[in-house]
């Protein structure tokens, strides 16, 4: 680890820091400037962040992960992310089910946070795979190929986890 990258890695770690302080002041209610507090950060340190990477750290790394790295790493993150919270969802599930005495407000409130940071995921990732995947894949992998694909991915949903779930459909 590079001092530069440490230092970009300690950003990283400030900025989710600050976030979820925000919106864990947001979900209590208990300060009503906290929405326009949120929104600063966002618009004057998170989006002055994202902008920095894609004029200078995003074309550098385009370079690297073409020649030294796996460029679907990113969304393979994705899916060990999505997998870990469709893991708590079933787990929140498995108990409300089993102990009705158990059943709380909070815990439900827990469920329903989670359901909708995944929707949020889940939105993302499909976005990512629409836009940036499908339209390469069309154009310049020939027809049987894409047959073959499918046919692979069929068998691969059959065999996995998820095998109720269409691959395509995470
Ligand atoms: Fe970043
Ligand atoms: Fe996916």
């Amino acid at each position: 680890m590079t001092q530069v990258s440490e230092t970009i890695r300690r950003h990283h770690s400030a900025l989710r820091r600050t976030l979820r302080a925000h919106l864990k002041t947001v979900r209590s209610g208990s300060d009503p400037g906290e929405r326009e507090a949120l929104v600063e950060f966002l618009v004057e340190e998170l989006i002055p962040h994202a902008q920095g990477e894609e004029l200078a750290f995003y074309p550098v790394m385009d370079e690297l992960l073409r020649d030294h790295g796996t460029p679907t790493r990113t969304m393979s993150l994705d899916h060990e992310r999505i997998l870990s919270y469709v893991a708590r969802l079933s787990r929140a599930t498995r108990h409300r089910i089993r102990g009705k005495e158990v059943r709380s407000g909070a815990r439900d409130a827990t469920f329903d946070r989670l359901a909708l940071e995944l929707g949020a995921l889940l939105e993302l990732h499909f976005d990512k795979e629409n836009r940036a995947y499908l339209p390469l894949f069309a154009r310049l992998v020939s027809p049987e190929k894409q047959t073959g694909v499918l046919a692979r991915m069929h068998e691969g949903a059959e065999h996995g986890p998820g095998r109720r779930q269409h691959p395509t459909r995470a």
